[in-house]
């Protein structure tokens, strides 16, 4: 199997890190793949690296206060355990915004799953996070957008926990059957 298709296949979401920071050139490298992601709003793209630990915690702090009063019940849930982490103490943190447009969800996933993907080829551990950005929904939204320098009309659509991992790989879930149609 080639490199590309060993590291698909071997990525993991990892949710326990290492308090070891990366080495600024793995950050660089990570962050130069996100670039070169396909996209359909003309680069309208911004990646936030957040190595700050104090505002990291702060951010996963917010999201749990914005996630108490959530719809969904399994977020409520997180928010309200104590050990719960939104970037599972990663030293590690990426935001990647974009300009809000129609598209810009489908580019930062992109550029996300390149981040990932990066990662992995460099032993690096990553988990796309969702929670996380609950913490630009709640009051204290425009200060962290401000605080992050966050271009004006731009906003994170997703984020990543990164860092190294500590402890085992987990298995993958099997996968699915019939998800796929083949018409010849
Ligand atoms: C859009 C998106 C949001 C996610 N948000 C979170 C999250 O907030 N917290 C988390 O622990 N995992 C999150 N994940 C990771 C998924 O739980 C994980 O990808 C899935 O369980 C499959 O496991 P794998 O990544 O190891 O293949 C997210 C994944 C995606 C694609």
């Amino acid at each position: 199997m080639n490199a590309v298709l060993l590291a698909i296949k071997n990525r993991r979401s990892i949710r326990s890190f290492s308090g070891e920071q990366i080495k600024d050139h793995e950050l660089r490298a990570v962050m130069e793949a996100a670039q070169y992601a396909p996209n359909a709003g003309s680069q309208a793209w911004q990646f936030i690296a957040v190595q700050k630990k104090d505002l990291i915690d702060e951010l996963s702090q917010a999201s749990k206060d914005a996630a108490k009063n959530h719809a969904l019940p399994f977020l409520r849930e997180l928010a309200g355990k104590s050990d719960y982490h939104a970037f599972y103490r990663a030293p590690t943190v990426i935001l990647v915004c974009a300009a809000e447009s129609p598209w810009a969800p489908f580019d930062c996933a992109a550029a996300t799953q390149n981040i990932l993907l990066a990662a992995e080829s460099l032993g690096l551990a990553t988990c796309w996070i969702y929670f996380g950005l609950l913490a630009f929904d709640g009051a204290g939204g425009p200060k962290y957008a401000d605080q992050l320098g966050i271009h004006e009309g731009y906003r994170p659509y997703c984020s990543v926990a990164l860092g190294n991992r500590s402890g085992p790989i987990p298995d993958p879930a099997p996968r699915k059957k019939d998800t796929v149609t083949y018409i010849k």
